[in-house]
This record gives structure tokens, C-alpha cells and sequence, in this order.
């Protein structure tokens, strides 16, 4: 079989790239809704979003408009000045949510460390300078810089990058009685993922979250939700904390804020940011003008109650579908999780596998831990491109059963 020119072009081409990702020998041309053109010439439905970016879709008409004309206008002044455009987002966001205040950054891993260092601040200011200790759980995935990797405490993300930063304490993922143990008289907050990504599309309960919250209230810690992944409307909620009768005290959002304009948050109660006083904290490029105008339109069109309640429908039929498909070959598929439209399908055959097939059937999905398949389609997807997910992957299963996957059909990979 002939290489495509455009793939050997990529091989070629990586050379000069870190070695860091794994990369699937794909690349992409155009994107279009829930679709996006190959440069093999493939057609894909995209269940991947960039890993729970683009809710919105490619090329949303409202967000390419919003792009050219702030884009014609004003990319970019420093923070040392005042930006409308920020403290419109800014309004929007706390109008929205628990917060009062909002700090902007450029990714989620960023946002969680301006979380950290407004907790530590907080307890700082307040006369506890001892409280720095943040308490995680195990499975807990909040980024890649040296305190996010502590945060996560996963030997293979922290291994040959020397001594973990220091002052993170993790506990068994669920178990509420090691963390009220782990909350002590030094820690500052708990940090938690009220879905867990990464590991496997693992929920924690309204009840559970709950029970967080109490301890947190009485060990005088703070509780910072990590929601990069779930926030944005992926759950069916604005916030997937909305659902229930918890609030943080603070919020890191990123991933959907900007459809993939890269823009982060970090939300906090007025009580809380007061900490953040002058000189405490910057960034050169959070908050600019061209991200903030973006994002505010992204805000404004998933922010909003009726657009949820159909993500919320959507994300009803899709797991409807893959519990039938789950039933359906049982060899393949062996549980569906999640919430909304993050969704994952715990698999029989290594989920490498499982992507792969998908991928050659033209379905993209994202590998997470537990041998789960991340299904994150964009919440503008329609009830038809669901049932086109849902026949893809029945034939992907259906290879698999009968153990044909290295023959596996790609029939429903269209060339356009
Ligand atoms: C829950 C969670 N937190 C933090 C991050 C880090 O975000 P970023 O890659 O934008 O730094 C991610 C990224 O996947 C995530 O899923």
C-alpha cells in the first residue's frame, strides 16, 4: 500500500518535534461541526474535541465572526492596563457561577496553579501560614507543570524530573475517611476533579462531594475543583458542580472556555482572591483582548439553560446507545460512564485497540485509564451524527466479537 505524500510529509516532519506525544499517523485539514477532513482524504466524526475543547464545534460560524472582527480591532495589551474585554467576561462568569473574582491564564494547567497559590495565599493572609498543604486524590490528573505533576502524584508523569514540589498529599480515589485524616492543621485545600478525565472517566457522587465539602468546612481547608475537563457545559451543566448542592471556593476552567482559543480561568469567592493582592500574581498573555472576546461569545452561547437541557438530552441518547451497544457485544464493551457528553466505555480488548479501530472506521475518540474509551462528542452535535457515532462504533464492536479487528471495516471512513 502507498504512503500518502501528506503522511510522510508529518513522519518527516516530526523530526524536529519533542518526542513527547505518541502521535497517531493523522493529521487533519479542515474542521467542519462535528466533522473533520483528513489529510488522507478521510472523513472523521470527531468524539475527540481535542480532548473536550472545540464543544462548539469547528468553525463555528458566531466564533470565526467574533475571531476577524476582534482580531481586526485589538489583539493584545499588557495587564498593566485596564481590559474591558476581560472584565466582560469577568461579569459574565461570576453572573454564572459562585465566583466573584476571576484571574485569566492561557491553559489549565496554569489556572490550577493560580488555584494553589490563591488557596496558599488565602490561608496565608488569614494567619494561618502553616495551611500550604493541598490534599489531591489518587487518579487525579490537573496538568503538566512541576506543581500540577505533584498535584496528580503519578510516579510515571513525576519520574526523571527530580524532587516533587513539595506540599501535596493524595488519598485513595473515593475514600472520604483517609482524606478527613489527611486534612489537617497544615492543610490549605483539597483539590479534586468532580469527574475524573484522564483516569478513566471516574464520577464522584453529589453525596460524596457533599461530604467533601463538610470536612473541608470543618478542617478549615478550602475546596478547589478542578472542572478544565468538565466544565464548560461538557456535563450538561454550566459547571458539572452546578448539579449539585456544593460550591467551591475556587474553580479552574480552561479546555471549552475558548473552543480552542487558548484561554484559562481561575474562579474564586471575593473572600478568597482577596489575597491576590498587587504583585502576587501575572501573566502576559492572560486575558487579552483577543482571547477574552472569544471566550465571552462562548460563554454567552453555551451559558445558557435551554442549550444545556439539550446537551443533557443529547448526552441521554448517546449513553442510551452505548449501553445497548455494551450489551449488544458484551466481548467488547463492558460498561458506559460519565455524565452529559463526557462519556466513556469501559473496553473488553485494550482500548489502544478499540481507538484505533474506531479511528480507522472514521470515529475519533481519546484513550483514557482504566481501559475506558473517552467519548467527548461537541455539544452542538446533532441526534443523526449521534446515531452515526453510535453505527460506526457498533461495527467496530461487531470486528471485535467476532475477532476480525485486524481486518476491521473502513467502510464508514467516507473519502470526500
Ligand atoms: C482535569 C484536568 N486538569 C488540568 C488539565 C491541564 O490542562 P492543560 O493541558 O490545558 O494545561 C487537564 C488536561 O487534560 C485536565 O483534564
Amino acid at each position: 500500500m502507498s504512503v500518502p505524500a501528506e503522511v510522510t510529509a508529518l513522519a518527516e516532519g516530526s523530526d524536529h518535534l519533542f518526542p513527547c506525544f505518541s502521535r497517531a499517523d493523522v493529521s487533519f485539514t479542515q474542521g467542519d461541526g462535528a466533522w473533520l477532513h483528513g489529510a488522507d482524504g478521510g472523513r472523521y466524526l470527531d468524539f475527540a474535541t481535542g480532548i473536550a475543547v472545540t464543544g462548539l464545534g469547528h468553525s463555528h460560524p458566531e466564533l470565526v465572526d467574533i475571531l476577524v472582527r476582534q482580531g481586526m480591532k485589538l489583539w493584545h495589551v499588557s495587564n498593566a492596563v485596564r481590559i474591558p474585554e476581560q472584565e466582560e467576561l469577568a461579569g459574565l462568569l461570576c453572573e454564572k457561577t459562585f465566583a466573584d473574582r476571576i484571574f485569566f491564564n492561557n491553559s489549565g494547567a496554569e489556572a490550577i496553579e493560580t488555584a494553589i497559590k490563591t488557596a496558599r495565599r488565602h490561608q496565608f493572609v488569614s494567619g494561618s501560614p502553616a495551611r500550604y498543604r493541598i490534599v489531591t486524590f489518587e487518579g487525579g490528573f490537573h496538568g503538566r507543570t512541576l506543581a500540577t505533576i505533584a498535584a496528580g502524584g503519578r510516579p510515571k508523569y513525576l519520574e526523571g524530573f527530580g524532587p516533587p514540589t513539595a506540599g501535596f498529599d493524595t488519598v485513595p480515589f473515593g475514600d472520604l475517611d483517609a482524606l478527613a485524616r489527611a486534612c489537617t492543621a497544615t492543610t490549605a485545600a483539597v483539590l479534586l476533579e468532580p469527574i475524573q478525565g484522564e483516569s478513566g472517566i471516574r464520577s464522584m457522587s453529589a453525596y460524596d462531594l457533599e461530604r467533601v465539602r463538610e470536612i473541608c468546612d470543618r478542617q478549615g481547608a478550602l475546596l478547589i475543583l478542578d472542572e478544565v475537563q468538565t466544565g464548560i457545559g461538557r456535563t450538561g451543566h454550566f459547571f458539572a458542580y452546578q448539579a449539585t448542592s456544593v460550591a467551591p471556593d475556587i474553580l479552574a476552567a480552561a479546555k471549552g472556555l475558548g473552543n480552542g482559543f487558548p484561554v484559562a480561568a481561575c474562579l474564586a469567592t471575593e473572600k478568597v482572591a482577596a489575597g491576590m493582592t498587587p504583585g502576587t500574581h501575572g501573566s502576559t498573555f492572560g486575558g487579552n483582548p483577543l482571547a477574552m472576546a472569544v471566550a465571552s461569545k462562548v460563554v454567552r452561547l453555551v451559558g445558557n439553560e435551554a442549550f444545556l437541557v439539550d446537551v443533557r438530552r443529547k448526552g441521554e441518547r448517546l449513553r442510551a446507545g452505548l449501553e445497548a451497544l455494551a450489551a449488544e457485544y458484551s466481548e467488547a464493551f463492558a460498561e458506559v460512564r460519565g455524565e452529559g457528553l463526557l462519556l466513556g466505555l469501559r473496553c473488553v480488548p485494550p482500548v489502544a485497540v478499540v481507538a484505533t479501530a474506531a479511528r480507522a472506521n472514521g470515529l475519533l475518540s481519546v484513550v483514557a485509564g482504566d481501559n475506558v474509551l473517552r467519548l467527548l462528542p461537541p455539544l452542538i452535535i446533532s441526534d443523526a451524527e449521534i446515531e452515526e457515532g453510535l453505527m460506526r462504533l457498533r461495527q467496530v464492536g461487531r470486528a471485535l466479537s467476532s475477532r476480525e479487528i485486524a481486518g476491521v471495516s473502513v467502510g464508514g471512513n467516507k473519502r470526500v
